[in-house]
């Protein structure tokens, strides 16, 4: 059985006590998180301090970051490292965003510095690959995506590829309205696994793959069916406890 993660990507959006204010609300439903299902809340980093407080020891849901410095330490003004991440304590970051690609130049390269840097902190990365729209109407997602895999996951050793989440989050379905079809979903989480088990092995049958691109309560159940969906990295309908909730309860 492969874990079943539905995590809340919220982005640049909330003040501290909005966030706090989700944080309670998520807690005070989590009955309605089906066993076996984590859920994992990615706040802002002014926000991180005050919700593992919030969390207290509780495993889930777990606390991840929405991005990290790709150098351990030192005259980098403004950037956040992994190091100091474990030390909220945070257990998960995620990396590689199309939205940090496409607005902060970051390569693959950056991410793969990145990636080893958290899981020498003992993060567990969630690294997001997704293609443009452009390169669907062309035929050239399967290979955008293996591609993004080779460069970076790839490069990993056994012991850090088990600790991966990977996110499938095609650029032009994040924040549009627009969700894959469930079966477009599954053709690429079939395909990133087999890709991943030309390096890995059968290690790629445990490893979490997330949907992300406009999942919401109405799609989720339907997403979360295809057999290699393990769950979803949720953007807007993470910022309301009752969407992120509904989408979590769809596992049911
Ligand atoms: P969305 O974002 O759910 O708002 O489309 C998903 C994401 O970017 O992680």
């Amino acid at each position: 059985m492969r874990e079943k993660i539905v995590a809340g990507n919220w982005k640049m959006n909330t003040s501290i006590e909005e966030g706090r204010q989700l944080v309670e609300d998520i807690l005070a439903g989590m009955d309605r998180v089906p066993e076996g299902v984590s859920l994992i809340v990615a706040p802002p980093f002014t926000h991180l301090f005050l919700i593992a407080h919030l969390l207290g020891n509780r495993k889930n849901p777990g606390l991840a970051a929405q991005n990290c410095a790709d150098k351990k330490s030192g005259a980098y003004t403004g950037e956040v490292s992994a190091s100091m991440l474990a030390s909220v304590p945070c257990g998960y970051v995620i990396l590689g965003h199309s939205e940090r690609r496409e607005y902060y130049a970051e390569t693959d390269q950056t991410l793969l510095e990145k990636i080893k840097l958290a899981l020498s902190e003992g993060l567990r990365p969630i690294f997001c690959v997704g293609e443009v729209l452009e390169d669907r109407e062309s035929n050239m997602h399967f290979q955008v995506i293996s591609s993004q895999l080779r460069e970076v996951l790839c490069q990993l050793g056994p012991e850090d590829f088990k600790k991966i989440i990977v996110a499938y989050e095609p650029v032009w379905a994040i924040g549009t309205g627009n969700t894959a079809t469930s079966d477009q979903a599954q053709e690429m989480h079939a395909f990133i696994r087999a890709f991943l088990a030309e390096t890995f092995g059968d290690l790629a049958e445990s490893t979490p793959i997330l949907y992300g691109g406009s999942c919401k309560p109405s799609n989720a159940r339907d997403i979360f069916s295809q057999p290699d969906v393990d769950g979803g990295l949720i953007g807007g309908a993470s910022l309301k406890a009752d969407d992120f909730l509904a989408i979590a309860g769809s596992f049911a």
